[in-house]
């Protein structure tokens, strides 16, 4: 049966106490309503309908990339409402999936379940047993265990909520019964609303089987409706992304300190140490090691080259068997080539390193091509700008840079130069020479230190 998904997007999240609407609040690396679309694609649907409204274009024009249709819901009358809205889009014979933008991490397979039952009958909607169940609508079902109908919290009587079968809002119906049962909504309850759960009642009075599946998992439906619950929805999510991990054979030190906002591919026998962060598109090879405290965004990282504690790597293109570390910066439009050490306090932007080149101590390397096998000496600084542009360093493969040396760009060091340590180089050195630019060494024989006057 063809299959169409509405996502509810369009209220305030007034719980929040946010300037933006809560489904552009982040989560993992991706807003709420992201999470949501990206399992919706799964399910290879004919349409997905995002219903937005409070906050008016924003959420639409943040989240452009995403192909969906967008459908405003100008007041925000309700979930039943909501789903009114987006209705007329969809043919009788699709079946209707019905997701809410801050339910954001329910797993495909669950959905699949969903929609599979509604396409055998007529609905089925998404039920879960929480310990606090306080907040959500309450599933009410008969001696028969069959669903009978739904009642939000703030309409419940005392005895119903001590239940703890919540409704998840999630639910799968056929199109035309959906669209006849909406249309009998009223908003007679204790927020004047249309309630989309109040047709579960309109079901079984028609005699209409109504499947409440459970979900296996209760953090897959908890809903985002405040700070607390997005701190909970962040933890379940790094958990399973962990496991995740952990299951394709990467070490974790700890499962618990790992935070993953984006992709992370590893190799064979990857380990990674505390505290680190993963954002956007991270790759690493086989064997790669990662310390402590380490934030890697967007960089590709070859087999076996180790990451020490404390970097910062961005943006970057790291070679195999490559060191890093401890406290390097690596930053956007970089290269290391395979053999490569990046020590400590040293700093690299939009540079090239050469197979086998090191800088390994204190050192700032900006816009420089570097060669192979090239030994930049600690505290060697590229002076690439000079308050206005921006100069390009070019140094030849093998070249030598003594300690504490300036290169005053644009400088280019010849292929196997020698730069005298503590030297400003503003002029070319050629190839295979010495260059030194520093005041010479005087010796004042007999010199005598100054003595305390007074
Ligand atoms: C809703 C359910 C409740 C369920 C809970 C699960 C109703 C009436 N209640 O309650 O049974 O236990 O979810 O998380 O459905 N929205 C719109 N337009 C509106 C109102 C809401 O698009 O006019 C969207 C919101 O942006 C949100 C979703 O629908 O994504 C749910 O709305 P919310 O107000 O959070 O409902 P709950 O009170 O959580
Ligand atoms: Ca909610």
């Amino acid at each position: 049966m063809p299959l169409s998904i509405i996502i509810l997007a369009a209220g305030q999240g007034k719980r929040m106490h946010s300037d933006l609407p809560k489904v552009l609040q982040p989560l993992g690396g991706m807003t709420l309503l992201e999470h949501v679309v990206q399992t919706a694609k799964t399910l290879k649907p004919e349409a997905i309908h995002v219903v937005y409204g409070h906050g008016g274009g924003q959420v639409p024009a943040v989240l452009k990339h995403l192909s969906v249709s967008w459908v405003l819901q100008a007041e925000q009358l309700g979930t039943g409402h909501a789903v009114l809205q987006a209705l007329p889009g969809i043919p009788d014979e699709h079946l209707t999936l019905v997701l809410y933008g801050d339910v954001p991490l329910v797993h495909t397979q669950t959905l699949r379940k969903l929609v599979d039952s509604a396409a055998r009958g007529e609905l089925a909607v998404l039920t879960a047993r929480l310990k606090d169940a306080s907040g959500y609508g309450r599933v009410l079902r008969d001696a028969e265990y069959q669903v009978q109908r739904i009642v939000e919290h703030k309409d419940a009587t005392p005895a119903e909520r001590r239940i703890d079968e919540i409704n998840t809002g999630l639910m799968a119906c056929r199109t035309a019964v959906l669209r006849r049962w909406l249309a009998k909504l009223r908003n007679h309850n204790a927020q004047k609303e249309y309630y989309l759960p109040d047709i579960i009642a309109m079901a079984a009075a028609e005699g209409v089987l109504v499947d409440g599946i459970e979900a296996a998992d209760a953090s897959e439906v908890a809903g985002v409706n405040d700070r607390q619950q997005l701190a909970v929805a962040e933890s379940s999510l790094r958990w399973r992304i962990a496991n995740d991990l952990m299951q394709q054979g990467v070490t974790l030190r700890d499962p618990k300190r790992i935070d993953v906002r984006g992709r992370l591919e590893c190799g064979r026998d990857v380990c990674i140490d505390v505290n680190c962060l993963f954002e956007g598109s991270v790759r690493l090879g086989n064997r790669a090691q990662v310390g402590p405290n380490t934030v890697i965004r967007d960089c590709e990282i070859g087999d076996d080259t180790r990451v020490f504690a404390n970097c910062v790597l961005d943006g970057v293109h790291i070679g195999a068997r490559v060191r890093i570390g401890p406290f390097a910066r690596i930053r956007p439009e970089s290269q290391l080539a395979d053999e490569t050490h990046v020590g400590n306090f040293v700093e690299v932007k939009n540079s090239h390193l050469g197979h086998g080149s090191k800088a390994n101590h204190l050192s700032y390397l900006g816009d420089a091509e570097i060669g192979r096998d090239v030994n930049i000496g600690a505290g060697t600084i590229t002076c690439n700008y000079d308050g206005v542009n921006k100069h390009r360093c070019v140094i030849g493969d093998g070249a030598f840079i003594g300690s504490n040396t300036s290169l005053v760009a644009p400088v280019m060091v010849g292929p196997g130069a020698t730069i005298g340590a503590g030297s400003v180089i503003t002029k070319d050195a050629p190839a295979d020479t010495l260059s030194l630019a520093r005041a010479e060494q005087k010796t004042i024989a007999g010199w005598k230190r100054p003595k305390k006057t007074s």
